[in-house]
């Protein structure tokens, strides 16, 4: 999983705290120059504001006021919130996250304008505030119908089913509510690569299962928003695509279906739909 980091640019910070986390880094990021040389750097966890010092770090989170990510709450359902930051409004927060991010993402350029991306942030909310446990970016115009550029869930978090939350939150709640078919940008890490293989089959199988009669890769990409080279891609790994004297047909096998969703694993935790609050940018 780590050979990339050889290839890539020697790392500069080696850990970070955020929030009650310490958390190891595991690529380069371009910090400003005067924080090369650090090995550790101290996150505000709400503001995304980094320092050098352990004494600076307190005396900023005394008087930070901010308790969640600036940007308007979206989504909330228990205690999980949504909240969407345009980069526009929010440059500084936005560059820090993008810092922030690049020490767990590799072949990522992060470093176009923040000012074209929107951010939604995922937060675990209790008394003390809303924690960050990751976020997507998305452009507000892609040409490419890119519907999300760069995902992390942080690493204490990680495995627990938020990926495939933020996956179906920005895939394809938000695409389905434009009315788009979407993908995300490219590459995608080895991680990432999982993670939508893994949400692709779900949705597909789950699909195929309710209909047992034939169904176009047309039809199942109007149904989920999922890009038709994604969903015939994801079909052939699960080998559900069929050649029969020269056409090609989906298989709704309900033994092999069954097979293929139990092997997928966890679903994760479900998007409710129902706690969305949002229209699409203009
Ligand atoms: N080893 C093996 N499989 C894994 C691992 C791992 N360490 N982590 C995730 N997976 C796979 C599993 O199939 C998992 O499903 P399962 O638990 O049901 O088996 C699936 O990915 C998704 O798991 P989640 O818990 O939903 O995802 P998580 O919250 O861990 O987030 C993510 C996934 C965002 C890719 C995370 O690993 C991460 O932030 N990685 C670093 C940054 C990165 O690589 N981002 C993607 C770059 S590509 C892009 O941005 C377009
Ligand atoms: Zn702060």
């Amino acid at each position: 999983l780590r050979e990339h980091e050889k290839s890539t640019k020697v790392k500069n910070i080696a850990t970070i705290e955020l929030g009650r986390y310490e958390i190891d880094t595991w690529y380069f990021s371009p910090f400003p120059p005067e924080y090369n040389g650090c090995l550790k750097l101290y996150f505000c966890e709400f503001c995304l504001n980094f320092m050098k010092r352990k004494e600076q770090h307190q005396r900023h989170m005394r008087k930070c006021d901010l308790k969640h990510p600036p940007g308007n709450e979206i989504y909330r359902s228990g205690t999980l919130s949504m909240f969407e930051v345009d980069g526009k409004k929010n440059k500084v927060y936005g560059q820090n996250l993008c810092c922030l991010a690049k020490l767990f993402l590799d072949h990522k350029t992060l470093f176009y304008d923040v000012d074209l991306f929107l951010f939604y942030i995922l937060c675990e909310c209790d008394d003390r505030g809303c924690h960050m446990v990751g976020y997507f970016s998305k452009e507000k115009h892609s040409k490419e119908s890119y519907n999300l550029a760069c995902i992390l869930t942080l690493p204490p978090y990680q495995r627990k089913g938020y990926g495939k939350f933020l996956i179906a939150f920005s895939a394809y709640e938000l695409s389905k509510k434009e009315g788009k078919v979407g993908t995300p940008e490219r590459p995608l890490s080895d991680l990432g690569l999982l993670s939508y293989r893994g949400y692709w089959t779900r949705v597909l199988v789950k699909i195929l299962k309710q209909h047992k009669s034939d169904i176009s890769i047309r039809e199942l990409s109007d149904l989920t928003g999922i890009m038709a080279v994604d969903i015939l891609t994801t079909l052939h790994s699960l080998e559900l695509i069929r050649y029969r004297k020269g056409e090609h047909s989906i298989s709704t096998d309900p033994k092999v279906l069954d097979r293929h969703l139990e092997a997928t694993g966890r679903g994760g935790l479900e998007v409710d739909v129902s706690e969305l609050v949002w229209t699409p940018f203009e």
